[in-house]
């Protein structure tokens, strides 16, 4: 249990429940945050490092409960992994093609990335049957986007609602390659598909219509697979068989976790804050265009290159109200996990903030759109919710309320922040989810709020 006199985390059961009072004259934030690893880098880090020969060692992994869900999945499987709660995680691989039929259900938890990747590797192991689930938020999460393409490919998938559900059940097959031209500008589906081609024989390629995060590309060919990108038609191809060889790992911050502390220094008067260490992939920096164009006061400090991903020291000062903008285009998959924390900057910023092309917020942990719109009109603001987005008419006064997060990680973290600005008291329901992604948030929001 935390407890200051203006935040407060209280725990029954499996349950927390935050209580932000904001004093009278507003919170001042300041302070250097030392934010968590990066989750997708984490994933890719635990798969391939399993799927590798030799030894893998992982360095500032994400100690959140997804990349738990993968390192449990990968061990039933017969990847040896060390002890996640140490500085530096060994894996020895079990060598590409090697994976061990698991005697259970292999469980994703909370994870997309998890189950979406996975379903790739298992689909291509021939001769091996294996069961996948999730938790309820999961198995209520479109499958289709990743099983009909490995069906192309000759995969042989069952599931609720021909195989777009999970639980799904997988046997193993050697895969025939594809050219897919995915629908949707989705990262989980890209890399599921590269790595069903890891053992496929043949160019297996995707193609989608903006591009999405690149770190299974970047890492890939680091691990020694042949994989060509071309980022002006949005493909990407692995030649296959190929294999795989054990490489050191260094996890940069995550900069989706960055993106709360960048909006809270953003929104509250009198801010400081430098968020160190965080991964500046462009394919992840749609967030850092787009507080730029509201306005913010941020900078990028000790830009550096660390194991194949770029990287700096990012420092956010309250001195600039923000304007609205419009979110939409080819920027939403570069920003996608941060909608949720720029509808707050919104909310606080002068003018009609327009995100659109956004209708994948719909099919994420909860539905972002809809529990956004709701939560934030509850504090008072004025949201409209959009098929594919928002509409946020920011500048007014936001009121503490009792609020939820649905169980969605990013929502909780965007609730709390919401409430450093909002007079009065909020309490937040379901808090816990925040541990999925960042385990220490809370405890940072009060390291790092001064009255
Ligand atoms: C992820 C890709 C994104 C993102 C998710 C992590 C990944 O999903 O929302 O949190 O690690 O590949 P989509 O690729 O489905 O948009």
């Amino acid at each position: 249990m935390m407890v200051s006199k203006y935040i407060s985390l209280e725990s029954s059961e499996c349950q927390q429940t935050l209580t932000i009072a904001r004093p009278t004259g507003g919170f001042s934030l300041s302070g250097c945050i030392h934010i968590p690893g990066d989750k997708s880098i984490s994933h890719r880090a635990l798969m391939l490092g399993a799927l590798a020969t030799g030894e893998t060692i992982v360095k500032g992994l994400l100690l959140g409960e997804d990349p738990r869900s993968t390192a449990s999945c990968f061990q039933a499987m017969g990847a040896d992994i060390s002890d996640l709660n140490t500085e530096e995680v060994r894996i020895r691989g079990i060598g590409l093609g090697q994976l061990v039929e698991p005697v259970d259900v292999l469980n994703a938890g909370n994870s997309g990335t998890t189950l979406r990747l996975m379903l790739g590797i298992l689909a291509s192991h021939s001769g091996r049957f294996f069961t996948v689930t999730g938790d309820s938020s999961l198995r209520s999460r479109p499958m289709s986007r990743v099983v009909k393409p490995l069906q192309q490919m000759g995969a042989e998938i069952w599931g609720r609602k021909g195989a777009s559900l999970a639980p799904l059940a997988i046997q193993g097959q050697a895969l025939k390659p594809i050219h897919y031209h995915s629908p949707i500008a989705s990262a989980q589906v890209k890399s599921c598909i590269l790595l069903a081609g890891l053992l496929t024989d043949g160019a297996t390629t995707v193609t989608e219509p903006a591009l999405s995060r690149d770190h299974s590309e970047r890492m890939l060919k680091a691990f020694g697979a042949n994989v060509q990108v071309d980022p002006e038609t949005c493909s990407a191809t692995v030649i296959g068989p190929t294999r795989l060889i054990g490489q050191m790992v260094v996890v940069p911050g995550d900069i989706s976790s960055a993106a709360f502390w960048l909006v809270a220094g953003a929104i509250v008067p009198g801010s400081d804050l430098t968020v160190e260490n965080v991964g500046i992939n462009p394919t992840r920096t749609g967030i850092l265009e787009v507080l730029e164009r509201m306005g913010a006061n941020i900078t990028l400090e000790n830009q550096r290159e660390v194991a194949g991903e770029p990287v700096a020291d990012l420092r956010v000062r309250g001195d600039a109200s923000l304007k609205a903008c419009t979110i939409a285009g080819d920027i939403i998959p570069r920003l996608i996990d941060e909608i949720p924390i720029l509808a707050v900057a919104a909310a606080f910023a002068e003018g009609t903030t327009i995100i659109q092309d956004a209708a994948e917020l719909r099919v994420k942990e909860s539905d972002r759109i809809a529990v956004m719109a709701k939560q934030l009109n509850q504090m008072g603001a004025q949201v409209t919710e959009l098929p594919d987005g928002m509409e946020i008419t920011g500048g007014l006064p936001l009121m503490g309320a009792e609020v939820d997060s649905y169980t969605d990680h990013r929502i909780a973290m965007s609730l709390a922040i919401a409430a450093l600005n909002a007079t009065g008291t909020t309490t937040m329901h379901r808090a816990e989810a925040a541990a999925i992604s960042y385990p220490e948030f809370f405890s940072t929001l009060e390291n790092i709020c001064n009255h």
